[in-house]
């Protein structure tokens, strides 16, 4: 097929959480992607409103953990990132490592630098869809490059 080497090529949305940018780990996480060889296709530092943090994790509104996260998340500036490469969902879900640090395997992000089952260093979209509707979230298609 003509388009064979960008068969399965795929966008996901990262974030770097306040407790990442907080402590200086911005660089090391970005660092992880580029020697995985996935491209940043869009990337800006931000600071979310609580309103803005709550609608970003509506999906979680019924959990008890809601209230606590979007305070958190709201807490101080992140980075939003915009990946792209061939099963980057997966393999960005793969880099980061568990959502409990103390699950998560050695060598992952999460593994390495979390402090805390809530301040997990990073964000990644889970699926296609959350892929879509949050990058939609965050970025314009002007923004990617
Ligand atoms: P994320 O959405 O941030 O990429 O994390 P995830 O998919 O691995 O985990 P998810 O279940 O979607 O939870 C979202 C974030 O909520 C916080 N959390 N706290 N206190 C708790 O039990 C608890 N559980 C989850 C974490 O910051 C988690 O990443
Ligand atoms: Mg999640």
């Amino acid at each position: 097929m003509e388009n064979e080497e960008e068969w399965n090529m795929e966008r996901t949305l990262s974030i770097i959480k306040p407790d990442g940018v907080k402590r200086a780990l911005a660089g090391e996480v970005i660092r992880r992607f580029e020697q995985a060889g996935i491209r940043i296709a869009a990337m800006k530092m931000l600071h979310l409103t609580k309103a803005r943090a709550m609608a970003f994790y509506a999906v979680h509104r019924e959990r008890p953990f809601y209230e606590s996260l979007t305070d958190f998340m709201s807490s101080g500036p992140i980075v939003v990132m915009v990946l792209e490469a061939e099963g980057v969902i997966q393999r960005n879900r793969d880099l980061m490592g568990a959502t409990n640090f103390k699950d998560a395997a050695p060598g992952t992000i999460r593994h390495d630098f979390a402090t805390d089952i809530e301040q997990n260093v990073v964000h990644g979209s889970d699926g296609p869809d959350t892929a879509q509707t949050e990058i939609a979230f965050f970025f314009s298609s002007l923004e990617m490059v």
